[in-house]
């Protein structure tokens, strides 16, 4: 039977579901009774090829993980206004009528949180009109949707519009896994792997390992979900995901919400996972139920139904994994015996027990005094969160207490304040003082300006309920040590204003005198009635694309610019190399090209390389975005970057582990690319960051001996050593760099490289872009 045909009398399954058994049952008809996790379950049927990628990919399919090359046919994309800038120039460049998978675009990133939600939006609609009216011109001439300023925040609005149970998304954003607590795989990318996506193109991803994380018990009082993953960030360090997909399973996982499972999926970006996915469970259908997506329920259970009944053991699919499936690496959390956690400053797993804070805090000599607890955001602003946080303030407020620090809530999407509005938690908000920002990032992206006079460079404390905690990372401020905790925790600790405080066994004094003591925090699930769909006209959906309509980009805009292609590789290897910079420490995609500010050049490239590393820390002189010429000029990384791109001067910048961590961010390459870099050579790269490297032509190399850091430097001259042939030979072959110093001497750095079939012609294209539009 033709594979597109064999379901066609389930006329119950709606063309996704069809779609997903009838490349599932391939999938298994591949690799015959191997159990599978959910994960490959999902990923792999969505391969484009299921017998290509499953048998002459690999040795007759039984290894797959860590070594395939998986070409995937995502179901969508979602975007967010800084990186769809981006995405849609390129897309534009590849002249489509319409981009071959659904897509949605969500202005979330470039509203300042400021005074409150009224004014702050209005503000960033008027600063930011240009970039706003461009979006939604690309969105009506591609239809796509279009999601305006004060819609929501895209994880949020992801997770209660376009997450479905088996579905594969890309979102460009790197917590775009957030989806996986909806039982998606959802993949954060940068534009221009979105880009290959939308013009209908395979995506290639080397296919992911899965950790499983086996759940039992059940959270006691003060633990939120979030504890789950600031306890695995601890255990697994910033890099311990990567290359993974984390699995959640076990009896714990029926005791949380699907909201909870979306909060601890989102944070797996913060160990580096590829991404992470739990089971659908009755929470699940529940959520979709209160999102008004009932259909979904009626949808899956039909899947269910048709696969259980199936006389094809090939058919029958569920939503987790094979009894006896494998993990490449297994850890248990008993829910039950885990505690409050608090995680920071300046990196997310560092991890502290709430229980130890208080003596880590002074230890340290960290600031006793905390200046700002910030809720919410896309990570943490479910209706379960907010009614636990709202039992704690009603409780408070009884007692005669306002927050002792000042006080933020982000709600993730218009439809969570509606419905929060509606049901009193708003108001309770207010009454405490809080100040309710617009649904949009705000503080947790650096656009926070903010109101209690804490300026540049003074040390202080802040405790959000966000994802991530880079320094400066919040309000650009180097000095601002940021913690991060559940929503419950940094609302009590805000009452006390101290970051000592622990509200399991300490109490704060009333204005009466008396010693008051939080009970643990009480919520609801999800809202009485179904969720509140808010403003009608924030959300623009189904929109079919008319041709017609122009976008227009001024030749005088500083924030928007057409995008000129990079030039294809020579044919021969590269000689004349300068290393620009030799980077030391951490260096993320914040460093490399940092947001705040900066995020409103986010569509011009040559503005936003004027701050290409410019928080990196020179190895040979400790100073920070400082750089020295070949004649001993000093100059910052991304003036001498733009000195020798004017002179012709090709470069390569040599740096230690992870390089690139941290988000989907694809300025990261674009601006040394553009600036004239052409390999980057480090310990080990974040995949990621490495894979949108290539993406932009620029050759990303490890070191095969790490100790050769040490003995390349600033300046030196760098000729590569095979790199063509190994470009040539679509991926294959060992890369050496001829380095000499300026003392005349010579030496040899082996490499490795993960440049498979693709990703060769690419570089040799000069982009992704340059060769998907010759196809296009
Ligand atoms: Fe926005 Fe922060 Fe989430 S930047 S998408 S709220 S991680």
């Amino acid at each position: 039977i033709p594979s597109s045909n064999r379901f066609s009398t389930v006329s119950s399954l709606p063309p996704t579901y069809e779609r997903l058994l009838t490349r599932y049952t391939d999938v298994r008809r591949v690799l015959g009774r191997q159990r599978l996790t959910l994960a490959e379950k999902i990923l792999y049927s969505h391969l484009d090829n299921v017998e290509e990628s499953l048998l002459t990919n690999t040795d007759g399919g039984r290894s797959i993980r860590g070594k395939a090359n998986l070409l995937l046919k995502p179901d969508r994309v979602n975007m967010q206004d800084a990186s769809a800038q981006m995405a849609l120039l390129q897309f534009m460049s590849c002249n489509l009528e319409r981009p071959a998978i659904p897509a949605s675009i969500h202005c979330d990133h470039l509203i300042v949180g400021s005074k409150g939600a009224e004014d702050d939006l209005a503000a960033g609609i008027q600063t930011n009109k240009e970039i706003f009216d461009f979006l939604e011109s690309a969105a009506r001439k591609f239809g796509m949707d279009f999601w305006p300023p004060g819609a929501g925040i895209i994880h949020q609005t992801v997770l209660e519009n376009y997450a479905l149970p088996g579905l594969m998304m890309l979102g460009t954003d790197s917590h775009s896994p957030n989806a996986g607590g909806l039982c998606t795989v959802t993949i954060g990318v940068g534009g221009a792997d979105a880009v290959e996506a939308l013009v209908g193109a395979p995506w290639e991803l080397k296919a992911p390992k899965v950790l499983g994380v086996q759940l039992t018990g059940k959270l006691n009082d003060w633990v939120a979900p979030k504890d789950v993953i600031l306890k695995l960030a601890g255990e697994l360090t910033v890099r311990g995901g990567t290359g993974s997909i984390i699995e959640y399973f076990g009896p714990g996982v029926d005791t949380l919400s699907a909201t909870g499972m979306a909060t601890i999926c989102n944070m797996g970006a913060e160990v580096g996972a590829t991404t992470s996915i739990f089971p659908y469970t009755e929470a699940s259908a529940r959520y979709l139920q209160s999102t008004r997506r009932g259909q979904a329920v009626d949808n899956i259970k039909a899947l269910q139904s048709f696969a259980g009944n199936s006389t094809s053991e090939d058919a029958r699919f569920q939503f987790k994994a094979d009894e006896g499936a494998e993990y490449d690496q297994l850890i248990t959390i008993n829910l039950s015996e885990l505690e409050p956690h608090v995680n920071g400053p300046f990196t997310p797993d560092l991890a502290t027990p709430l229980s130890k804070f208080k003596d880590v805090v002074r230890d340290q000599q960290w600031p006793e005094k905390l200046s700002a607890g910030l809720i919410g955001s896309c990570t943490n602003s479910s209706y379960e969160d907010m009614t636990r946080v709202e039992s704690l303030l009603k409780e408070a407020a009884d007692a005669g207490l306002k927050p002792a620090a000042d006080f933020y809530i982000t709600p993730g999407s218009e439809q969570i304040r509606a419905t929060l509005e509606r049901d009193g938690t708003l108001e309770t908000f207010e009454a405490a003082g809080g100040v309710l920002l617009s649904n949009a990032c705000g503080p947790c992206i650096g656009q926070w300006q903010r109101q209690d006079g804490v300026t540049k460079g003074t040390p202080n404390a802040i405790l959000s309920s966000y994802n991530r905690n880079f320094r400066g990372r919040n309000d650009g401020n180097p000095e601002t040590m940021n913690f991060l905790a559940s929503p419950e925790v940094v609302t009590a600790i805000a009452f006390a204003g101290s970051t000592t405080f622990n509200p399991m066994t300490d109490s704060i004094t009333t204005p009466s005198g008396k010693p008051f003591k939080f009970s643990p925090p009480r919520g609801l699930e999800g809202p009485p009635s179904p969720f509140e769909s808010g403003v009608p006209s924030l959300g623009v959906l189904s929109q079919q694309p008319d041709p017609s309509v122009q976008i227009a980009i001024s030749p005088s805009s500083d924030r928007l610019a057409f995008l000129e292609p990079f030039e294809p590789f020579p044919d021969s290897d590269l000689s004349g190399l300068r290393v620009l910079v030799k980077v030391t420490g951490k260096c993320t995609t914040d460093t490399i090209s940092a947001a705040g500010p900066w995020l409103k050049y986010k569509g011009h490239l040559p503005n936003i390389s004027t701050n290409t590393l410019n928080t990196a820390v020179n190895a040979e002189t400790g100073e920070v975005n400082a750089a020295y010429d070949l004649d001993g000029s000093r100059h910052t990384i991304p003036e001498l970057g733009q000195r020798w791109k004017d002179r012709g001067q090709p470069w390569l910048v040599v740096a230690e582990h992870n390089y690139g961590e941290g988000s989907a961010r694809e300025h990261a390459a674009l601006q040394p690319r553009y600036l004239g870099a052409r390999v980057v050579l480090t310990k080990s790269f974040a995949r990621i960051h490495e894979t949108n490297l290539k993406k932009q032509g620029v050759v990303p190399l490890t070191f095969a001996d790490e100790a050769d850091y040490d003995r390349i430097s600033a300046g030196d001259e760098v000729s590569t050593v095979g790199l063509y042939d190994m470009l040539r030979n679509q991926g294959k072959g060992d890369v050496q760099l001829k380095v000499k110093k300026a003392s005349g001497e010579e030496f040899v750095i082996p490499t490795k490289h993960t440049v498979s079939k693709d990703q060769a012609g690419f570089i040799l294209a000069g982009s992704a872009l340059n060769l998907l539009s010759k196809r296009a």
